[in-house]
């Protein structure tokens, strides 16, 4: 993929988001945040496969990835009013449609082409599929670890926020309503001494969403990431917002042990 098509990619990419925006301020402010998103998931994306060393061309195309990988976010919004994908539309799906509808990955190779549309694809889901050949494994694992990069960095901002302003619900909007009391479920804390990952289901508060993120560490794909996770200090944020007991501190020091094990192994 030449460097020029990338370009023409970035263009597009705002072309088409700002054919959604509308009178509607509250809809804009969504999607704004989703465009940032993308955006700043193409910077991780960039840290990440420098780290990586990958070559010209495999950077160009996981930018591309990083660029689309949510494409599908802004018609769900506008049609739906949520990005509850179970309440909704699966966004994933729905951005492979938008690619194909639009043709804009039209001029790709179709070999490459395959890659993006895959990693898009599978950038949402719990596991990846066991039968993904080399190539469509490494930008499918870049892409989810860039994600989740900028999904730490979006909600630990939001509890910088919610920490000044408390009466502000952005943050619990943001972390699907759960209660904000002192509790956590001991089974959570139980799975992340473990390193075992936790499921959306198991939540009951907000302390447990906290633990959530904070175990996305077990399924980071690339030590490079878990440089970024702790250079950028977002699991200090989360642990901040805890209960300060044992249980935790506890979870603290095996999560900190991982990571910091994970990064020297390389
Ligand atoms: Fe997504």
């Amino acid at each position: 993929m030449e460097q020029e098509l990338l370009e023409k990619f970035r263009t597009w990419f705002d072309d088409y988001v700002t054919g959604f925006f509308s009178e509607d301020e509250y809809v804009n402010s969504n999607l704004k945040m989703k465009q940032l998103h993308s955006r700043r998931t193409c910077s991780v994306t960039l840290e990440l496969v420098d780290e990586l060393e990958l070559d010209a061309n495999q950077k160009r195309i996981a930018e591309t990835i990083a660029l689309f990988h949510d494409i599908g976010r802004f018609e769900q919004f506008v049609r739906y009013g949520t990005y509850n994908d179970a309440r909704s539309v699966n966004h994933c799906q729905l951005g492979l449609q938008v690619l194909r509808d639009t043709n804009v990955l039209a001029p790709v190779d179709k070999a490459e082409r395959k890659v993006i549309e895959k990693a898009i694809e599978y950038h949402g889901r719990k596991e990846l599929p066991s039968d993904l050949d080399d190539q469509c494994l490494l930008f499918s694992k870049v892409i989810r670890d860039a994600d989740k990069v900028d999904v730490l960095y979006v909600i630990t901002e939001y509890h910088k926020h919610y920490r000044d302003c408390p009466g502000d619900f952005m943050l619990q909007t943001l972390l699907l309503e759960l209660p904000d009391e002192p509790g956590y479920s001991p089974e959570i804390v139980d799975g992340l001494l473990h390193g075992r990952r936790i499921d959306h289901k198991e939540l009951r508060t907000m302390n447990d969403m906290r633990l959530l993120l904070i175990g996305w560490v077990y399924d980071v794909n690339f030590a490079a990431t878990l440089k970024q996770i702790r250079e950028r200090g977002f699991l200090d944020v989360l642990f901040d917002f805890l209960p300060k007991t044992c249980d935790i501190e506890r979870v603290r020091r095996t999560i900190s042990r991982y990571v910091d094990s994970r990064i020297t192994a390389g």
